[in-house]
């Protein structure tokens, strides 16, 4: 058996990421005067980074986890596309698997960043490069016969929805039937999360998961609201286990067993960089972690730990193996919120 702060050897599973690939790209200036075109300041371009986000991102969290990741997903047959796929090869994800659309525009965000030498650079202006359609139908259905050729023949399938089209019912059901031949099946959830009813897990940050019953997200600054909102998902999207994400609030986990939740501080809360990707590295290692046997309360202790790594580092980074091994504390269980089960009551 596992000892609570094991770290398990996730390089024998076989894992498929599906979802919406997205571009990061990070210009970097410095200011030098006030124009005399227009109230603004006049900045230096001083250089700039592509990175790779959504469900590219989580494919680079898996792999570097030692995972034999599959990546299924489409860019736009452009500039960034075409990079984005460069990057990914050069981080070693197999991108057999990701096709490029002529119909399709690769979503791509931009922040810009500035500050004076010596100064840590902040964003001030982020650009979204928005498709005009969502990833074309013969796209989603290629998705969908991806899937199928993956049934029984992988341990785990994270889909990572972020908004923009290629999660859809057809992709809903291919991965029921992975969960159908045993898989285990997260949905990293945009706006839908019936799309994936019956799924392992499914991992919302707190936005997410207020939108999905209709609530702000301020009104989840009380956590027994939080509570409720997870209960009513519970109910109709009927995950084994629901991961709430709560940025600096740490985690929650809902289950049928544990209604009221189980939390997690939040880790590596003390130097946080850049708090971008930390949810795909989040739902990528509570992914192997349940694909590795490990339940709920300790799948999520990894997650938290392997997040509060990438926090303290620019850009969208990654968790490797070794560092989560040798960052894993050896702290107390997750906190079981007694109090807010008495409420329920
Ligand atoms: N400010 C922070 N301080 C400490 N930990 C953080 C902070 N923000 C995020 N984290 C860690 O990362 C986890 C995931 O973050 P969050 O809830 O913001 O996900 P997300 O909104 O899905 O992120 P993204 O979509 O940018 O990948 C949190 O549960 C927490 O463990
Ligand atoms: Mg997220």
């Amino acid at each position: 058996m596992l000892t609570p702060n094991v770290v398990p050897d996730f390089t024998a599973l076989r894992v498929a990421v599906a979802g919406d690939l997205i571009v990061d790209r990070y210009v970097y200036a410095r200011p030098t005067r006030l124009s005399r075109e227009a109230p603004v300041i006049v900045m230096r371009h001083a250089g700039e980074e592509l990175g790779a986000g959504g469900a590219a991102n989580v494919a680079r969290n898996l792999c570097a986890l030692g995972t034999r990741t599959t990546l299924i997903g489409t860019v736009g047959r452009d500039a960034m596309g075409r990079e984005l796929i460069r990057l990914l090869e050069t981080d070693e994800v197999s991108v057999e698997a990701v096709h490029s659309s002529v119909g399709y525009t690769t979503p791509t965000k931009t922040r810009i960043l500035g500050a004076e030498p010596g100064r840590t650079m902040h964003q001030v202006l982020r650009i979204d490069r928005e498709p005009d359609h969502p990833v074309p139908l013969e796209e989603r259905e290629r998705v969908a016969r991806d899937l199928r050729t993956l049934e029984g023949r992988i341990d785990a399938l994270l889909v990572s929805d972020y908004g923009y089209g290629l999660v859809d019912e057809n992709v809903g059901a291919a991965a029921r039937r992975i969960r159908d031949a045993g898989g285990v099946v997260v949905l990293d959830p945009r706006a839908d999360f019936e799309l994936l009813s019956g799924a392992t897990a499914m991992t919302p940050n707190l936005a997410e998961l207020a939108n999905a019953v209709g609530k702000s997200i301020d009104q989840m600054a009380d956590f027994s609201e939080v509570v409720r909102a997870a209960n009513e998902l519970l109910e109709r999207a009927r995950p084994e286990w629901l991961l709430v994400t709560m940025g600096n609030r740490g985690m929650a986990l809902f289950s049928e067993e544990e209604r009221a939740g189980v939390t997690t501080r939040p880790a590596g809360a003390e130097s946080v960089i850049d708090v971008s990707g930390a949810g795909d590295t989040a739902a990528a290692v509570f992914t192997l972690a349940l694909a590795a046997g490990l339940e709920g309360p300790r799948a999520m202790r990894l997650a938290n730990t392997a997040a509060g790594v990438v926090v303290m580092e620019h850009g969208t980074a990654v968790c490797p193996l070794s560092t989560l091994r040798s960052t894993l504390p050896v702290a107390p269980q997750p906190s079981r919120n007694t109090a807010v089960a008495a409420e329920l009551r």
